[in-house]
């Protein structure tokens, strides 16, 4: 037996015990014809005592220790005179009588503290080091008691765990698929899942409904703070269901996180605390898509504060202000008690919203106060004019306005960008403080002017809205971009955490999607050939949502990036630093596979 106990778990209590204890050394320090060493394992830390003068052996093999030594120590427990109260053991040390070295360790190449003085490669390339740090630690715990609840909650209500293969087929709509070549089978190709989405609708037509997985997701795309090539979906199918069923079960799961996890409750009023524009019943809020970017310029707004957009394009015409008068759209944020902001600010906003990832043509503002109302188009408007739009804007004295015109879409994502920024600088996104809501009915395509045709905005199974599915058939391009989908996004502080549809059972339906995407017959059977076959030995009408894991535990951990969260994580260029992967596989791999470079 190594120990008796770990090194988190000692109190005053446990005084005059014999205790052994096992981990590594954080600290050493000397003092007073003493050592002091701080032993450290996943449960905390807790402080050795060695009397430098009674046993030269002991001292001796204390000399030797260095950091993150793997050590094993036996002693006696007792009361400390210099009390430590920022750690759960700093009542006691141990009186130590035996030393032994485990296992030496090189130094470090950083330090093992909440504040390491590590970068993030130095970091990345010893992640076998850096999740030895509190930090990560509570992170990877965090996780695991994500997955425990979610698990507890989803079998208490019927849901069943199924597991599905890694190895599928490639079906590329949305991003890029990794493919993995087939020895057996020269020239063809395995796909690993951007999502488990056919074999969860497989599972409805096989009777399983109710299902879910906690399940690894792979898709090659461009990497940001929240997205990971590999990443774990919550993902789970219902069948007999319409979207209310999916909403509220799945409302039950994100509450119940929330209680056991963060000990927050939802209650009714609480919706509408942030909240001013349009709602429609539900305990979380509920936007549409067309009025998440009319007042809040995004699918995925962050209702923790207001800064609503509005829309004051018709109390701006037919004054010769030309950026006004020939624009779509224009419309504004009011920045509460932000009248204050000097020439410089404004001026350093309008940079900002005309750096290329906003776009923007320029800034106009407003500023209410009480010494009347200033603007950076006094020129064109009246007095009258601006307070105007001030009333429209909900603006008081103290209160900053600022607007964009343009385009509808891009000038409102602009705001919704501009909006963020200025919640940002205000304060007004804290992280311990959570905003949940659903946003649903999203256009069912997107056309894409390069390639000529449309693509799913969220995969080619979901169901348009069964009042849209005139249009859906009809010959009008205009009218079948109108089409929207049975489909939602769970959307908390900002955050896209997860999404769903009703999906298409008829097979007629789900024939004209194809056809609508520019899938020829022969195109379509080729690749979802399985899964219409399928569908017309009886499939249930169902549906279904997955949440990205990896993004849900990091918002419960207040973060905004995700790679805390995962054990071993990839680097923004895909690289996992410590494995050095990808690499290059040898020639007679390549011969085996049937593969040949062409570098
Ligand atoms: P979707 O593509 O919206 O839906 O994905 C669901 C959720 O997964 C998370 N997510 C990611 N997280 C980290 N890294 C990534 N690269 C990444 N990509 C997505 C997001 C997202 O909301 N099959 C459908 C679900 C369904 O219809 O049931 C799907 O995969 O939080």
């Amino acid at each position: 037996m190594y120990r008796t106990h770990t090194c988190g778990e000692l109190r005053i209590d446990n005084a005059g015990q014999r205790v052994e204890l096992a981990g590594w050394i954080q600290r050493i320090r000397k003092m007073g014809g003493m050592s002091f060493v701080d032993l450290r394992d996943r449960y905390g830390i807790t402080q050795l005592v060695i009397d430098d003068s009674k046993d030269p052996a002991l001292n001796d093999i204390v000399g030797r220790l260095g950091r993150e030594y793997v050590v094993k120590a036996t002693g006696t427990v007792a009361e400390r005179s210099s009390k430590n109260s920022r750690i759960p053991t700093g009542d006691i040390e141990i009186r130590i009588e035996s030393l032994t070295i485990l296992n030496a360790s090189e130094t470090p190449p950083f330090t093992i503290e909440d504040d390491t003085d590590g970068g993030e490669e130095l970091r990345a390339k010893y992640r076998y080091i850096d999740l030895r740090r509190n930090p990560l630690k509570k992170a990877l715990e965090l996780r695991h008691k994500m997955a425990q609840e979610t698990r507890n909650y989803l079998d208490s209500i019927g849901f069943i765990e199924i597991e599905t293969p890694v190895l599928i087929k490639s079906t590329p709509e949305g991003a890029r698929d990794f493919v993995v070549p087939s020895r057996m089978n020269p020239g063809e190709f395995y796909a690993l899942p951007q999502s488990p989405q056919q074999l969860k609708q497989l599972l409805m037509v096989a009777g399983y409904d109710r299902y879910f997985q906690i399940v690894r997701c792979f898709r090659d795309e461009d990497l940001r703070a929240d997205r990971q090539p590999e990443f774990t979906q919550i993902d789970c199918e219902m069948s007999f269901v319409e979207r209310e069923d999916i909403l509220t079960t799945f409302e039950g799961m994100i509450k119940t996180l929330f209680k056991n996890i963060l000990g927050i409750g939802f209650d009714q009023d609480k919706k509408f605390k942030y909240h001013k524009a349009p709602l429609s019943e539900g305990v979380f809020p509920r936007i549409s898509y067309q009025d998440a970017m009319k007042y809040y310029g995004s699918d995925k707004p962050d209702i923790r504060f207001g800064m609503e957009i509005a829309d004051i394009k018709d109390l701006t015409a037919g004054q010769n202000f030309a950026p006004f008068d020939s624009a779509e759209y224009v419309g504004g944020i009011c920045v509460k008690g932000a009248a204050e902001y000097t020439r410089k600010q404004t001026d350093e906003l309008t940079e900002w919203v005309k750096r290329p990832q906003i776009g923007a043509k320029g800034l106009v503002y407003i500023k209410v106060t009480s010494e009347g109302i200033k603007s950076s188009v006094d020129k064109f408007y009246s007095a009258e004019q601006l307070e105007k739009i001030a009333e429209r804007m909900g603006a008081g004295k103290g209160d900053l306005l600022l607007f964009l015109a343009g385009p509808w879409k891009r000038t409102l994502e602009a705001l919704g960008t501009l909006r963020i920024e200025m919640g940002n600088r205000l304060g007004l996104r804290k992280s311990d403080e959570y905003a949940p809501l659903w946003i649903y009915d999203f256009p069912l395509l997107e056309w894409d002017d390069e390639t000529g045709r449309f693509y799913a905005m969220h995969h080619p199974f979901t169901s348009p809205k069964p009042e849209d599915l005139d249009k859906f058939f009809g010959a009008d391009r205009d009218r079948i971009a109108e089409v929207s989908a049975n489909a939602y996004d769970f959307v908390l502080n900002g955050t896209e955490i997860g999404g769903g549809s009703i999906r298409i059972h008829d097979q007629k339906i789900q024939e004209r999607m194809f056809e609508v995407l520019g899938f020829s017959k022969e195109e379509a059977e080729y690749r979802f050939g399985f899964i219409m076959n399928a569908f017309s030995y009886g499939a249930p009408p169902h549906g279904g949502i997955a949440f990205g894991f990896d993004r849900f535990c990091a918002l419960f951990g207040g973060q905004e990036s995700i790679r805390d969260f995962i054990a071993f994580p990839k680097n923004n260029s895909g690289r996992d630093m410590m494995m050095d992967a990808p690499s290059k596989i040898d020639e007679g791999q390549m011969k085996e596979l049937f593969l040949r470079s062409t570098i």
